[in-house]
């Protein structure tokens, strides 16, 4: 069978290798791809937005299985382009995919059917966005409607800020279309989680949990990050998993109600206090450096799970798991998340241990291999536990070098790992 993965990064990258282990599989292509998806993959000299261009491809070809990593292919209808042409595609169609490209969208949905989520207001004028402040307390959060590379949500912690993120939104469109509505919502204090579920016709099924660490500096410090390291699994109490439970079953009503037709992976963001659960938004793709970390610790075939997914007979036990922990350092390039440079010369990868997993998020090869990204190289190790993973993750990381090369030093080393 032909595999088509969609994107660059160290996700779609460990979506490929574990697709590669499956025996229905013969041949992956990546578009993109990277310098590591180039070592068992062919790479193609594809935009993961030229829907066109992939869907000749793929019908040409006589791809099996299509699978779409990134979230911009889904919101522009990939999924749908796919399906006319009978082509099988992994991911949500465009009705699915306003879930991430709209949280306007999203805050409706979840209010409409009493799912726990921030008191909110959207607008579409910056004067009634002004006037609207004043029905909130702060912090307040100020988020963009649309994509914007996650750059889309400034916390404002007074009157001031807030009027100048509405400011630089609406008058400076620094979001252009995008922030042509924006939601003002109120902040919501806690430990954020994620849980990712595989979902086939409109059934949930939640997948192990994976901690990410958004913050670049060690004791989540600084700026966000798209994820600079990641561990699964991740223990919760019985409270809260009841409560995650019956959030998990108003999604479905809700989709059944709306009259959607949900396929393919839905990210959840939490944020807990007290084992209680409220949404904090949701995107229609896979994590990243999520996937990194649960790719290694999955125990059946991904190939058969998407296969079953998108045919809607997915059934609980068909999803099983090593009972290893898995942890992955993101090595980053000096500067990220705000400026950083391209190109600087990697080395080391060599003589990295031989059970050691080294995904690459942003690199490109030519007469060696060079960094073509803020977030370079994820380095995943399998452990016993979570100090066995953590340990060996980061002697490996050791032997790795380039130029400005940065990570965090405290992934998996919080006190309290619960969410
Ligand atoms: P989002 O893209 O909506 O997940 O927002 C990006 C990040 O902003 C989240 O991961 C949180 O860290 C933060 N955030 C978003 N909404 C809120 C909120 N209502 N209260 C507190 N933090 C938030
Ligand atoms: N790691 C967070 C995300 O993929 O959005």
């Amino acid at each position: 069978m032909k595999v088509l993965v969609i994107g660059n990064g160290g996700r779609e990258h460990a979506l490929a290798w574990k697709l590669s282990e499956s025996k229905n599989v013969d041949k992956i292509f990546m578009a993109r791809g990277n310098g590591g998806t180039e070592d068992f993959c062919e790479n193609l000299d594809l935009d993961p937005k030229d829907i066109h261009g992939l869907l000749k491809f793929a019908h040409e070809e006589k791809i099996d299985l299509t699978v779409v990593g990134p979230e911009d292919p889904l919101c522009l209808g990939i999924v749908d382009a796919f399906k006319e042409k009978g082509l099988k595609v992994f991911g949500p169609n465009k009705d699915c995919a306003r879930f991430e490209k709209s949280k306007e969208f999203t805050k409706k949905f979840l209010e409409k059917y009493s799912i726990p989520t921030a008191k909110y207001k959207s607008f579409e004028n910056y004067d009634e966005a002004i006037e609207g402040l004043s029905e909130f307390s702060y912090p307040l959060v100020v988020k963009a409607d649309g994509l914007c590379l996650g750059k889309g949500v400034i916390i404002c912690q007074n009157l001031e800020e807030a009027k100048d993120a509405l400011h630089k939104i609406f008058k400076d469109k620094i979001f252009g279309d995008e922030g042509s509505t924006v939601v003002i919502e109120e902040f919501l204090t806690g430990e954020e989680a994620s849980v990712l579920c595989l979902v086939s016709d409109n059934k949930l099924f939640p997948l192990e949990r994976a901690k990410d660490h958004k913050q670049i500096f060690d004791g989540d410090k600084g700026p966000n990050t798209g994820g600079v390291g990641t561990y699964s699994p991740v223990a919760a109490s019985q409270e809260l998993e009841k409560n995650l439970q019956v959030i998990y079953r108003q999604i479905e009503d809700g989709l059944d109600k709306e009259k959607l037709t949900y396929s393919g992976i839905l990210f959840i963001g939490f944020m807990i206090e007290e084992d209680k659960p409220k949404v904090l938004e949701f995107n229609v793709r896979f994590g990243d450096p999520e996937t990194e970390v649960l790719m290694p610790r999955l125990d059946c075939d991904l190939f058969e799970l998407l296969n079953k997914t998108i045919d809607g007979k997915l059934k609980e036990e068909d999803i099983k798991w090593k009972d290893e922990t898995c942890l992955t350092v993101i090595m980053c390039s000096g500067g990220y998340p705000a400026s950083y440079e391209k190109g600087k010369e990697i080395s080391g990868l060599d003589d990295v241990d031989e059970d050691i997993i080294v995904f690459h998020n942003g690199t490109k090869k030519s007469d060696a291999l060079y960094t073509n990204g803020g977030r370079v190289l994820s380095v995943t190790a399998l452990g016993k536990n979570l100090e066995e993973a953590r340990k060996k993750a980061y002697d490996n990381v050791a032997k790795i070098n380039f130029d400005g090369a940065y990570f965090r030093k405290d992934i998996g080393t919080k006190k309290n790992n619960n969410i």
